[in-house]
């Protein structure tokens, strides 16, 4: 019997200690490895057996410990681990086209591990915000998850007006009034293949996540990305691989920074991982990247339209939407970042440049407040009242 020291991984490095014995649950090792002590996943000890016919499992194998679960017990473990692990957002309510409902319990908000869009990433997704009772942009959304889902060869599982009618009343459900509203479409489940064939039918799941939280003025610093971004047929929908996106918000927190900035392959400026930019120039105009290779935000669109006003009001001198290089985005008076997520938030860093005087913007600040103003008494074409 040899022993082979073996430490955790680094990406598990930031996993409190408490929760690294969960470890010996979660994860699958190879046949002829075992856990030299339960809770321990610092020492692993390789069986050897002359006859390799033998299955290769030492004596010392706690394979016992790994229970033969009941449906009913294996939901009572999801119930526990919902109960244990507590996040500081609370899922209200989840529809699935699996069950063809609304659930409220978040231990039963899962989704079919057969689903072309968990074992292949075959689905597209998208969000949008709840606030005071209104869903902001859902048709503006929902025009987008359309058009991702066409580009990903997804069909449709229901028609766009039934689409649009489950998602109110799954928010209507949940009884959020502010928070948001994420959802799937996906090619759905049916088997392991590389090919969709087999799915038996498209699937929609949404959930209802609640936020109070305020949205942040406060200036914030981005890098320059390292992370590849995604080719632009893939950056311009909103699909659910987002391993680039994910990559790049980490590169962003190991640096001390908020987000990455993306360049695309000609070198202009891009988006971040979740967010477009914007800039204002020393010229006073609004500056946005074109939309052609990365992902059309709905709420920099909506910006463009609101940020008219400025120029109405002499504040702005113009808007442009164009090729940007990184060198005149460094020198720009303000640069801000805009999405569904942040709204708008000044950048007052990128890399080692101080944007700006290093402080919050005014025309950041003005379009903030904008936007701000138009969740909570926008028009109907950006507001949907949710019938609770
Ligand atoms: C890659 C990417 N770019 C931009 C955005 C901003 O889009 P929106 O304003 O519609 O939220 C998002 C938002 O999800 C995104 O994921």
């Amino acid at each position: 019997m040899a022993s082979l020291p073996a430490s955790l991984p680094r990406y598990m490095s930031h996993v409190p200690p408490r929760h690294t014995h969960h470890l010996h649950d979660l994860c699958v090792f190879p046949r002829n490895l075992s856990l030299t002590k339960q809770g321990s996943v610092r020492e692993l000890r390789i069986a050897t057996s002359s006859n390799q016919t033998e299955p290769l499992i030492d004596s010392t194998d706690k394979l016992s410990d790994i229970p033969l679960l009941s449906c009913s017990e294996a939901i009572e473990k999801l119930k526990q681990n919902r109960e244990n692990y507590k996040g500081k957002q609370q899922f209200l309510a989840m529809y699935s086209s699996i069950f063809g409902g609304i659930i409220t319990d978040a231990a039963a908000m899962v989704i079919p591990v057969d689903d072309h869009m968990v074992h292949r990433g075959h689905g597209v997704f998208d969000t949008a915000a709840i606030m005071d009772g209104y869903l902001y942009e859902l048709d503006q959304h929902l025009d987008r998850i359309i058009r991702s889902a066409s580009m990903a060869k997804i069909v449709l599982p229901f028609d766009r007006e039934t689409i649009r009618r489950i998602l109110v009343k799954t928010v209507s459900a949940s009884k959020c009034i502010k928070g948001s509203l994420r959802y799937w479409i996906s090619a759905g489940p049916g088997d392991f293949h590389l090919s969709p064939s087999g799915c038996y039918q498209p699937a929609l799941y949404a959930i209802v996540i609640e936020d109070q939280s305020l949205f942040d003025s406060k200036g914030i610093k981005v890098v320059t990305s390292s992370v590849p971004i995604k080719p632009p047929r893939f950056a311009s929908m909103k699909s659910v691989n987002y391993l680039p996106n994910v990559l790049s918000k980490m590169e962003a927190e190991e640096k001390g920074a908020y987000a990455a900035i993306w360049l695309d392959n000609d070198g202009f400026i891009a988006e971040g991982p979740n967010m477009n930019v914007a800039f204002v120039t020393k010229e006073k105009e609004l500056l946005m990247p074109n939309f052609d290779k990365i992902l059309s935000g709905c709420t920099a669109k909506r910006v463009l339209t609101l940020a008219e006003g400025l120029v109405r009001d002499g504040k702005l001198h113009g808007i442009r939407v164009d090729n940007v290089s990184v060198e005149e985005g460094k020198r720009a008076d303000e640069m801000m970042l805009i999405g569904s997520g942040v709204l708008v938030r000044p950048v007052v860093q990128w890399d080692e440049q101080v944007i700006g005087d290093g402080k919050e913007g005014p025309i950041s600040q003005m379009l903030l407040n904008f936007i701000l103003e138009d969740m909570k008494s926008g028009p109907s074409s950006v507001r949907v009242p949710v019938p609770y």
